[in-house]
């Protein structure tokens, strides 16, 4: 039997959920025998690292450890993307796999897709020249190019082979960039696939009691908001990271707010002086009740932050994933941005945009801890996108 050789490629934290599913769908394909099977690559570049942004997530996941690992770290846009660049050409022209598989929207899937579009493997026993590039997650746009993600998809989109697409915003804003229908596949959500996976595993984790939140052996948990925050747009500018945290004082003086902390956030609450709005904590222990601080805690585990997620009253967020994620979890959020580039999270009744303006912010926090939501689940959000994704690729590539 022909053997279809797969690479995939992750870099940072929103990566590991997406290719945890369809590292998975490989598996099963390869266990139930189907045709042709496939030989899977995992490659880690490196941008994200260490226990708490990375290993944690491969543990939960239960990843395999990656078979190349770039090691580029963290660096200016410019640099990372090149350092990866530089890395990856090395391992695609050592391993000529058949296609190339990347996920999201970071500088990662962006850099491994330029070297893929460019590389020439010749001479190959396959008469292929270079790998076909899937992109799990394309067509997603905020119609904002000061993102470095909006760049990133882009520009991956452009060079795709295969579009892998979560919601029907994505197909219309393929359409008008020109990207012919035929490449195009919507396969619902891999980052679902694996919530929905491990919804019952994250239900025995005891978040809920460490921090003080469920007495030990379970109960109904006080009600808690949690707040993600980590976009340069947000954190990089003073006065913005002020407004947020103006509103979320507010917000903490009628339920406990928790924020588990970004690396980029801690450090920039230590730049601009903000630490007054906050009580840290090092480590996983009870919150302080009744507080009218913020309570910083570090970044969590996936396991963990799921429990904290789904017992959650609200979500306060900048993330793209975790718009996705409450919607499943039919936990209100409110997105601290200008825009969206996951619509479908606003149109099935779940998330609000509430931009980064004190009053807007205090205005729909307060309006979602009063209002149960009426989700409606998009279309194929339903663990199966992975399944989908293994299937187009091994009825649609011959193997080399
Ligand atoms: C990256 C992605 C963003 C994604 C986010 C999820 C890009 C352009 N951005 O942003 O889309 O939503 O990951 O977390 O790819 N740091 C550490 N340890 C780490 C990683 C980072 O301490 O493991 C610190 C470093 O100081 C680094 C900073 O965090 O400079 C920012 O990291 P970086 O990977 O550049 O961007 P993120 O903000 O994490």
């Amino acid at each position: 039997m022909k053997t279809l050789k797969v690479m995939v490629v992750a870099g940072a934290r929103p990566n590991f959920m997406k290719i945890a599913s369809i590292l998975n769908s490989i598996d099963s394909h390869n266990r139930l025998g189907r045709s042709p099977r496939i030989a899977r690559i995992l490659v880690h570049t490196g941008q994200h690292y260490g226990e708490q942004m990375s290993n944690a997530f491969f543990k939960d996941l239960g990843i395999p450890k990656p078979d190349v690992d770039l090691e580029v770290g963290s660096a200016s846009h410019a640099q990372q993307t090149a350092e990866i660049m530089k890395r990856f050409e090395e391992v695609l022209l050592k391993q000529k796999p058949d296609v190339l598989l990347v996920v999201g929207d970071v500088n990662s899937t962006a850099a491994c897709s330029l070297v893929a579009s460019k590389i020439d493997y010749t001479p190959s026993d396959s008469g292929r020249t270079r790998p076909l590039i899937a992109h799990v997650e394309a067509g997603l746009r905020s119609f904002d190019r000061s993102m470095p993600e909006e760049i990133n998809r882009i520009v991956t989109d452009a060079l795709s082979d295969f579009l892998f697409i979560t919601e029907e915003s994505a197909a219309e804003n393929l359409r008008k960039e020109g990207i012919p229908e035929s490449k195009v596949h919507w396969v619902g959500n891999t980052m679902v696939d694996t919530l929905l996976r491990h919804r019952e595993q994250a239900a025995q984790s005891t978040i809920l009691a460490r921090l003080g939140l469920q007495t030990v052996g379970g109960g109904q948990p006080q009600a808690y908001a949690i707040v993600t925050l980590h976009r340069p747009s947000n954190v990089d500018r003073k006065e913005t990271f002020g407004a947020i945290l103006e509103a979320l004082s507010l917000l903490a003086t009628k339920i406990p707010v928790l924020f588990p902390v970004h690396p980029r956030t801690i450090n920039r609450i230590r730049e601009f002086h903000l630490e007054r709005y906050f009580d840290f904590f090092d480590e996983v222990r009870a919150v302080n009740r009744g507080a009218s601080r913020v309570q910083c805690i570090p970044p969590l585990g996936y396991l963990d932050f799921l429990c904290l997620m789904a017992n959650a009253r609200l979500v306060l967020t900048d993330s793209g994933g975790i718009q996705e994620e409450t919607t499943v979890l039919g936990v209100p959020c409110v997105t601290l941005r200008e825009n969206t580039e996951r619509p479908v999270t606003v149109s099935s009744g779940n998330n609000a945009l509430a931009g980064t303006r004190r009053e807007n912010i205090i205005r729909l926090a307060f309006e979602k801890l009063d209002s149960t939501p009426l989700v409606r689940l998009p279309k194929y959000w339903d663990g199966e996108a992975g399944t989908r994704i293994v299937q187009i690729l091994t009825q649609q590539v011959r193997p080399g």
